[in-house]
């Protein structure tokens, strides 16, 4: 029986009979049991062929719910739909079973109540649809590339955890731990609907033990204890801040607090030398550390597109990066920079360079040559993601149209990169410079793993074939490589 915390209230009499209004009266051969069938959801018509089955077979069955009855029959109802009728009801019995029709018809065909078991209960009835979806809910595939991973998706507290972790092993160099925790964050964003309980998860890729115990703790508690710790200890923070100043990476921050250097006033107090790129971060720290709106992006894209098109007609300029994936916000904007005819695209970054400096758009820029050449580098090297494109890191000076505020503030810092490509290493280029990092990652180790091929932001070489293989667009590269095309949006691994 199931107990409802409910109060028990004056009941009105109640019939006793089993018989029926028009048939003969059929003798109650089970004293001990009263139905009530729950119109709910199961409509009259089937209430009252049901009630009158019941009948005929010698059960007592009342019409309305009163303190006599004990076994309360339902269909497409779960229990707490139920339980939620019942609160609305005048009179309701101290206990009750709550049960499925299928205990009825059972009964019937056993001519005796049947003993109940819980597949008959609304409760149990749930929880074997709860383990059924359990079992079979979730599945991904392996690699971050052969998903689709949208930006907004269904667990952003689990996977916000977990990326966390992921910076934090970052900070300290930890890659290996960086990587579990990037493509467990991964999955998480993969899946077609909220967790709600790690069982969900069992036989999910990249979910390794220390990310499982995250996951639970947060779906326990709406947090994990390392998360917060690592989220207020002061190293973590401190290393965030200083290699937040562009140019500053993970060694030098490190050396710094070393140092006793923890934060900008520290740095700017101390005696510590520091590159123009440093230099120039931390002139301009407020704003590098403001997400880059796609306002700005669009701003800088128009831009960069009439430096190119006036210097260079023919010339063509592709925004991507997280704007590309549909990001509304960056840490950047990155530029691929290219020409049609092959070759033509060589001297393009100086005079781009030089026109925006000459225009007073830059506040620094650093270029490096290109240093990619595939008869001396052979294939791509998939264990470096650096690649060797001419390339542009600046820092541009942005205009504020007379609507942005703060007043008085006439133009923001904003962090650009330029890449120069030819037009035969284009698709390679985008695709690489797409991200995100973890998809390009997972791209670069289904190529290695799943293909024995070997891929980079200039090209693709099959090692079992010994040659490159050519590609003129991204669509042609997830086909080199055996994979469904996913479309940048759905790339926010
Ligand atoms: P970003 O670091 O700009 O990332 O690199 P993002 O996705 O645009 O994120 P936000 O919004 O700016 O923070 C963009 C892509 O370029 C590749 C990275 O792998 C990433 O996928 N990249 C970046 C390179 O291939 N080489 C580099 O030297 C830097
Ligand atoms: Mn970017």
């Amino acid at each position: 029986m199931l107990p409802l915390k409910r109060r028990k209230l004056p009941s009105p009499s109640t019939g006793s009979t089993a018989g029926t209004n028009d048939g003969p009266e059929v003798p109650c051969r089970f004293p001990e049991i009263v139905l009530f069938f729950l119109e709910r959801k199961m409509g009259s018509s089937r209430r009252t062929f049901l009630s009158e089955l019941g009948k005929k077979n010698g059960f007592k069955v009342e019409s309305q719910l009163s303190s006599s009855v004990t076994h309360v029959l339902c269909e497409n109802n779960s229990a707490d739909e139920v339980r939620a009728w019942l609160n609305t009801q005048l009179t309701v019995p101290t206990s009750l079973h709550l049960l499925h029709v299928h205990w009825f018809t059972e009964s019937l065909r056993a001519g005796r109540p049947v003993e109940i078991l819980d597949r008959h209960t609304l409760q149990g009835q749930m929880e074997e649809e709860e383990k059924e979806e359990e079992t079979c809910s979730f599945t991904v595939p392996n690699y971050a590339c052969q998903r689709r991973t949208q930006l907004h998706h269904h667990n952003p507290s689990l996977s916000d955890a977990l990326t966390l972790l992921a910076e934090n092993a970052e900070l300290n160099e930890d890659d290996g731990r960086a990587v579990a925790f990037r493509r467990a964050a991964a999955v998480l964003k993969a899946l077609p609907a909220e967790v709600t309980s790690v069982s969900q998860l069992k036989g999910l890729p990249c979910l390794g033990e220390h990310s499982l115990r995250v996951i639970k703790d947060v779906l326990k508690d709406g947090s994990c204890s390392e998360v917060e710790t690592t989220k207020h200890s002061q190293r973590f923070n401190a290393l965030k801040v200083l290699t937040g100043i562009f140019g500053v990476g993970v060694k030098t921050a490190d050396r710094w607090i070393r140092d006793g250097i923890f934060n900008l006033q520290q740095l700017r107090e101390s005696q510590t030398t520091l590159n123009r790129a440093q230099q120039a971060g931390l002139d301009h720290y407020e704003d590098l550390n403001q997400p880059v709106t796609r306002a700005d992006a669009d701003s800088i894209t128009e831009i960069v597109q009439e430096a190119v098109s006036s210097l260079f007609p023919g010339a063509q300029v592709t925004l991507t990066g997280g704007f590309r994936r549909g990001k509304m916000t960056g840490h950047d904007v990155d530029f691929l920079l290219t020409h049609p005819e092959e070759g033509r695209e060589e001297g393009l970054m100086d005079k781009v360079v030089s026109w925006l400096d000459s225009q007073g758009l830059l506040l620094y820029q650093k270029t490096s040559r290109n240093s990619y050449l595939e008869s001396r580098d052979g294939p791509g090297r998939p264990s470096s993601n650096m690649d060797r494109f001419e390339r542009c890191f600046a820092i541009f000076k942005l205009s504020r149209g007379q609507t942005s505020p703060p007043a008085g503030h006439q133009w923001r810092a904003v962090r650009v990169d330029l890449v120069v490509t030819p037009i035969s290493q284009f698709a390679f280029a985008l695709l690489g410079w797409t991200g995100s990092k973890l998809f390009e990652r997972e791209l670069r180790r289904w190529a290695g793993h799943e293909k024995a091929m070997s891929l980079s932001s200039h090209a693709l070489f099959d090692k079992t074939q010994k040659r490159y293989l050519r590609a003129s667009s991204e669509e042609e590269i997830f086909t080199h490589l055996g994979l469904s095309f996913i479309p940048p949006s759905q790339r926010n691994a």
